[in-house]
């Protein structure tokens, strides 16, 4: 297929890139490079620098797509909450226009990323698609706003689309002979940091709050591969279906404490992992862990990288080689 991709020099984006490339698709990478990076779009994709207001212009000079990844958006959740806006105009402003832009050039599929964080605190774990949607932040907020927008485009214009709720990504890839990984100029997610305090360059690793109802007190998240999550991406773009709208989880139904990845951390990098215990992180519920009975019912993805060791490990080679 020929297919367009946004967001893909993020990390996300980019190794998906890599898949669909590998699968033997035509890809073209758009990123206004906002927080990708253009070397980390794989040899063999086109890139075109240009936000989603662009979109329009490129698909109605070269008709013909099949189908649009969407990864382009904003992802923090603390600064969702104090900057509301940037979130309504970058993810739902930006994606209505990529909506028109799809519809205008008769592009038949669109592969959406969706979050956990439209659930908010869940009633029962592990989460099903049916729980209810009531996000705790304007980030998951957003993410609901867009999963809400393309329903209805996809019921009223035929559009066939799908939207993968991600859990705690992780993990890096090889592809094309680098490492594709997790390059934030601000860092906030657990394991990129419990790795760089492994490193003694980085400041010890806060623990936000040891008094959650959980086992050991920390917070409980699903991580998932990120090379397990990318080959869900391709068995969506092949399970839309023109006029429906599908939504699945993206996780691996398996939780892990915060402790857990400190322990993870100082088994693979054989270092010590220094921790401070600072308070709980505002937004953040106690256990998010995805069922993922209906991506494997419906489409048939299985994981097989589901090691919390393993995803760490990729982690931490490809923060060696970028750190170096
Ligand atoms: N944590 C720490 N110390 C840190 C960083 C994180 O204790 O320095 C804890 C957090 O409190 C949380 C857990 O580690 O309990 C995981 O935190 P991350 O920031 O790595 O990930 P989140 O679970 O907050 O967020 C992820 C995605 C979001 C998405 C969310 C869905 O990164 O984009 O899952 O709920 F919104």
């Amino acid at each position: 297929m020929r297919l367009l991709v946004t967001g893909g020099a993020g990390y996300i984006g980019s190794v998906v890139t890599g898949h669909l490339l590998d699968a033997g698709h035509r890809v073209t990478v758009v990123d206004d490079l906002s927080t990708g990076h253009a070397d980390a779009v794989p040899a063999g994709a086109e890139f075109v620098r240009a936000d989603l207001r662009g979109v329009g212009r490129l698909l109605a000079e070269r008709p013909g797509f099949d189908g649009v990844l969407h990864f382009a958006a904003r992802s923090l959740v603390a600064e969702s909450v104090a900057h509301p806006e940037r979130y309504w105009h970058a993810n739902v402003v930006g994606t209505l226009s990529l909506l028109d832009a799809l519809r205008a050039g008769a592009v038949p599929r669109l592969v959406f990323s969706s979050s956990a964080a439209v659930y908010g605190d869940p009633e029962e774990v592990p989460i099903a698609e049916s729980a209810p949607t009531r996000p705790t932040n304007p980030y998951g907020a957003s993410k609901l706003a867009v999963d809400l927008m393309i329903g209805s485009e996809a019921r009223a214009h035929g559009l066939g689309a799908v939207s993968l709720r991600y859990f705690n990504v992780a993990g890096a890839v090889r592809c094309r002979g680098g490492w594709l990984g997790e390059r934030h100029a601000t860092e906030t997610h657990l394991i990129p940091l419990a790795l760089r305090a492994a490193t003694g360059r980085g400041d010890p690793l806060p623990v936000y709050g040891r008094d959650y109802p959980t086992p050991d007190g920390t917070c409980v998240r699903d991580f998932v591969h990120v090379d397990d999550l990318a080959r869900a991406h391709l068995l969506a773009l092949g399970a839309a279906e023109p006029g429906e709208h599908r939504i699945f989880n993206l996780g691996n139904g398996a939780g892990f404490s915060v402790l857990d990845v400190v322990e993870a951390v100082r088994t693979v990098t054989g270092r010590p992992v220094p921790v401070t215990d600072a308070a709980r992180r505002p937004g953040d519920p106690a256990v998010l862990v995805a069922s993922a009975e209906r991506i494997r019912d419906q489409i048939g993805w299985i994981p097989d990288r589901t090691g919390l060791d393993e995803m760490v490990a990729d982690a931490w080679r490809f923060q060696t080689q970028w750190s170096r």
